[in-house]
């Protein structure tokens, strides 16, 4: 208290209701039929779809007699153009209950179609932190990764494919109203999906945990996370149809959402959502290649902390300087990423040298810059990229 506001040391944190556990997905007829469903939009996408978990959504629907239409015109690294389009399908079918089944593509564009119909006006112009004025339909969320936890934050991220940029919507009104998060969905993914979300929920924890908004509401979420993802991902990657490492990496993802929803992230993520929104990579995968380069500039902002996350994933820092500590740490990050297959370089994601300025400039626009523990540059965002190459 010594050297800040009394107000920049207040915390919030926000949740939705959560269901847990095997089975969960089967409630969604039950909660929606709560919240006065006349007609549900299901929001998912084309595998989804084909991996079967959208028919146990409408069965659950059926089953109450609860009429729904579905909508999924959605892509990896969702459009502004297919929010609209949902959205319109929304109006025209007088829905009133959104349900989105999927990763984070459609659980985002879900928000995106929320907002519209509630707020009227285009999805890019909701771009920033708490600019939706108007409440949204209910959102009832099944997530089918362990990673994205667009199921429990309060970001939407869409894409413009014009300006060839991702938008971060920030607002609490985008926390859905109950996430059903249900272990047996992610047992359709496959190894690199599984690595590629796993990572991702690894990337969220320690970004939590370092950002300059955490505290003792997120930490605990972030620590729990971090040992949860560590300690299963690598052998749930081998054994990818075991629902007991299904469970404890599921979560692991969820308390790092929890964690990241409230305490923001930092660079990697500003640096991702850039590389999402220039050249359409699949976000997991960005977030791996990035992690490593991130800490190694990172690390000297917050010592202490990334100690602690040292410690977390089972290092033994005792009597150990923080150079040799970050080594070690470093070490680690990049042993669990070759244990599930993650070694790409920017490189081989199809990066070329000449896209780094315009990466690096849309990145520093990006809100989790703000939250990153090391204040940063466009020169500083160069050279992690150029080092990730
Ligand atoms: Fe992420």
């Amino acid at each position: 208290m010594t050297n800040s506001s009394p107000i920049a040391n207040l915390r919030k944190f926000v949740s939705p209701e959560i269901i847990f556990g095997v089975g969960a997905r089967k409630t969604v007829g039950n909660y929606a039929r709560t919240f006065g469903a006349q007609r549900v939009l299901i929001v998912s996408d084309p595998g989804v779809l084909a991996a079967g978990w959208v028919a146990d959504v409408e069965a659950s629907l059926q089953e109450l007699d609860i009429d729904y239409r579905l909508y999924t015109d959605v892509s990896p690294n969702p459009r502004s153009e297919e929010v609209m389009r949902g959205a319109a399908l929304y109006q025209q079918e007088g829905c009133n209950v959104i349900v989105a089944v999927g990763g984070g593509s459609p659980m985002d564009c879900a928000k995106g179609i929320g907002i519209v119909s509630a707020n009227r006006g285009h999805i890019l112009s909701f771009e920033g932190v708490d600019q939706i004025h108007a409440p949204i339909p209910p959102l009832i969320f099944i997530p089918t990764t362990a990673g994205t936890s667009a199921d429990v934050s309060q970001f939407a991220i869409i894409s413009d494919q014009v300006s060839r940029s991702k938008i971060s919507i920030i607002s609490k009104a985008v926390v859905p109203d109950v996430s059903l998060i249900d272990p047996e969905t992610t047992i359709t993914m496959d190894p690199f999906l599984t690595a590629c979300t796993g990572v991702d929920a690894l990337v969220h924890a320690i970004e939590a945990y370092v950002s300059t908004a955490s505290g003792p509401l997120t930490d605990m979420h972030a620590l729990e996370a971090i040992k949860l993802v560590s300690a299963n991902l690598a052998e749930l990657v081998a054994n990818p149809q075991d629902l007991a490492l299904r469970e404890a990496v599921m979560l692991g993802s969820m308390k790092a959402g929890l964690a990241f929803s409230n305490a923001i992230l930092g660079a990697v993520h500003a640096m991702s959502h850039s590389l999402g929104g220039y050249l359409d990579l699949p976000h997991g995968l960005c977030n791996a290649i990035l992690l490593e380069h991130v800490i190694d500039f990172n690390y000297a902002a917050a010592e202490e902390k990334f100690k602690v996350v040292a410690d977390t994933l089972g290092i033994d820092t005792r009597g150990m300087a923080h150079n040799a500590i970050k080594q070690r740490l470093l070490q680690s990050v990049h042993g669990l990423k070759t244990e599930v297959g993650l070694t790409q370089r920017l490189k081989e994601a199809g990066v070329c040298s000449s896209d780094i300025p315009v990466l690096s400039k849309q990145a520093l626009k990006d809100p989790c810059i703000l939250t990153n523990p090391r204040k940063s540059n466009t020169r500083d965002v160069e050279v992690v990229y150029e080092e990730a190459l």
